[in-house]
């Protein structure tokens, strides 16, 4: 299932990663997917106060260590894969036990690993529109996309 959420605002876009939070489950991958600057690590923001990742915790992006690893209702694992040299890089750190395991795993530029993303990842496709505007479009399985779109309408979260 797919939905397109315009959103007009950082502080929108932080309210749609905090109603992806909200309704993630463990093993949950989202892979996030758009050029420099349309808000990966701006939803990622929000999806962490979603997961109650105490807001002690600045959420910035790995840039020299790939993964962060953030404790919250469940266990944000942030990738910024931006400056992967290939797929090996992750298979040398045995992103499995990311993917696979009990938290959940959000990936900056995961159209670079693609094959290696599990049945059922959640995407993310953020488009730039203008200064403050970027089009979200959620591709995912149809319960937890109705879900999102539900509280998103509501205006919840
Ligand atoms: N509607 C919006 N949603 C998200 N960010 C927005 C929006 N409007 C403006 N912005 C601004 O766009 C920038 C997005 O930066 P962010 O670091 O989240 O992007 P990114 O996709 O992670 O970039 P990078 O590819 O460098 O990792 C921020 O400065 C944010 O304030
Ligand atoms: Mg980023």
């Amino acid at each position: 299932m797919r939905i397109v959420i315009a959103s007009k605002s950082s502080e929108e876009t932080l309210r749609i990663g905090r109603i992806i939070g909200e309704t993630a489950s463990p093993g949950e991958v989202i892979a996030l997917v758009g050029e420099l600057g349309t808000g990966k690590t701006c939803l990622t923001q929000g999806i962490a106060r979603g997961l109650a990742v105490p807001e002690a915790y600045p959420i910035t992006s790995p840039t020299f260590t790939l993964i962060n690893e953030y404790p919250g209702r469940l266990p944000l694992y942030h990738f910024d894969i931006y400056r992967l040299e290939g797929a090996s890089d992750l298979e040398d750190m045995g992103y499995e036990d990311y993917f696979y395991g009990e938290g959940v795993t959000v990936i900056e530029w995961a159209e670079r690993v693609l094959p290696l993303l599990p049945a059922g990842t959640l995407f993310v496709d953020l488009v730039y529109q203008g200064e403050h505007e970027r089009e979200l479009t959620l591709v995912g399985n149809e319960e937890l996309i109705g879900k999102i779109n539900n509280l998103w309408k509501e205006g919840g979260c």
